[in-house]
């Protein structure tokens, strides 16, 4: 069965002045138990999906089932078994709570027993050993602690289905790798489903299974990370020169002019170059640098998720968030 079954999702929004269509179109199918990316740049109609498929906004047009139900027939069945968390955190805790007081309180709402709950807040004080953030007021929290909050309140209730948008906003590095884990075991070990949006694409790649990338309202690639790495079909071969290495013209030249370089790029003491032969183009290249009395620290890629992201994506900038 899937988890998230979107068909042909249209959203206009409508103000008197002007009208936004942020879906035009959207299909998208997400298996149970899987933990799902939703890639895209700012304005992309990744948080009007999320709002949609969790009932928080109405859509236009097309079909959304969530854990095979309907998402107007049975909104309110569909709201008991998934877990929300927004990118807009401010509005989801109660400034003036403690940490604790707030999930206690989302936790009655969820009619979760007293003794579920303290079940719960352990598991949470286990993989977040800060324990201050549930005994603070959440308005003393900084932004990182706070969205940690708002991210266990996505999960309190043992949800089938997560939405998570921006999911480590804020958070850092060690807090996002804690987060980052309990997904996975959440997903892995509870068999439950989970879908998030980041900028980051490291925690993506790391994360999910799959990846949909929604550029100006539809979904433009599909896959898992690797496999959409692997299309791009890109190495690459990156010099970084010493301070004491100088790229003469001639140097320049020559590399160009080396049978399996397809390109040299120059930025800011590194040279880039997507080859066609990794092997012979790196003999090539060494053997160029000994030329020309440069010694060069030398390191070889494939396509990484955010040359992906910048194919599918990079085609005009849109500033609007
Ligand atoms: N409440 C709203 N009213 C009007 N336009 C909106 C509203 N929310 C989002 N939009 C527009 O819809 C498009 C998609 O936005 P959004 O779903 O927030 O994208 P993303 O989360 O990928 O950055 C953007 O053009 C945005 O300006
Ligand atoms: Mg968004």
């Amino acid at each position: 069965m899937y988890a998230l079954e979107v068909k042909d999702v249209k959203k206009t929004y409508k103000s008197r002045k002007k009208q936004t269509e942020a879906l035009k179109g959207l299909d998208l199918q997400v298996k149970s138990g899987e933990i799902f990316g939703i890639l895209g740049p700012n304005g992309a109609g990744k948080t009007t999906l999320i709002k949609i498929c969790s009932t928080l906004l109405g859509k236009t047009e097309g079909e959304v089932t969530v854990l095979g139900m309907d998402i107007e027939k049975q909104e309110k069945d569909i709201r008991k078994r998934i877990g929300y968390i927004g990118q807009d955190s401010e509005r989801s805790t109660y400034a003036r709570l403690t940490g604790k007081e707030n999930l206690e309180f989302f936790a009655a709402l969820y009619n979760m027993s007293k003794d579920d709950f303290l079940v719960q807040l352990e598991e949470f004080k286990k993989i977040y050993d800060n324990h201050e953030i549930f005994e603070k007021e959440v308005m003393k929290l900084s932004g990182g602690q706070k969205q940690a909050i708002v991210v266990m309140r996505g999960f309190l209730h043992n949800p089938d289905l997560v939405f998570a948008d921006e999911i480590s906003k804020g958070l850092d590095p060690i807090a996002a790798k804690k987060i980052r884990n309990f997904v996975k075991d959440y997903a892995k070990n509870k068999g439950k489903t989970v879908i998030i949006t980041s900028q980051i694409m490291s925690e993506i790649e790391e994360l999910c299974d799959r990846v949909a990338i929604i550029y100006e309202g539809k979904v433009v690639a599909i896959d898992t990370p690797q496999k959409l790495m692997d299309d791009l079909n890109i190495q690459l071969l990156e010099i970084r020169l010493r301070s004491t290495d100088i790229a003469s013209p001639e140097f320049l030249q020559e590399v160009a002019s080396i049978e399996s370089v397809l390109e040299v790029q120059q930025d800011n003491g590194y040279l880039r170059m997507p080859v066609s032969n990794s092997s012979q183009a790196f003999e090539a290249v060494m053997e160029t640098c000994r030329k020309f009395g440069i010694n060069p620290v030398i390191s070889y890629r494939t396509a990484s998720l955010e040359d992906v992201f910048l194919k599918f994506c990079d085609k005009k900038v849109d500033l609007e968030v």
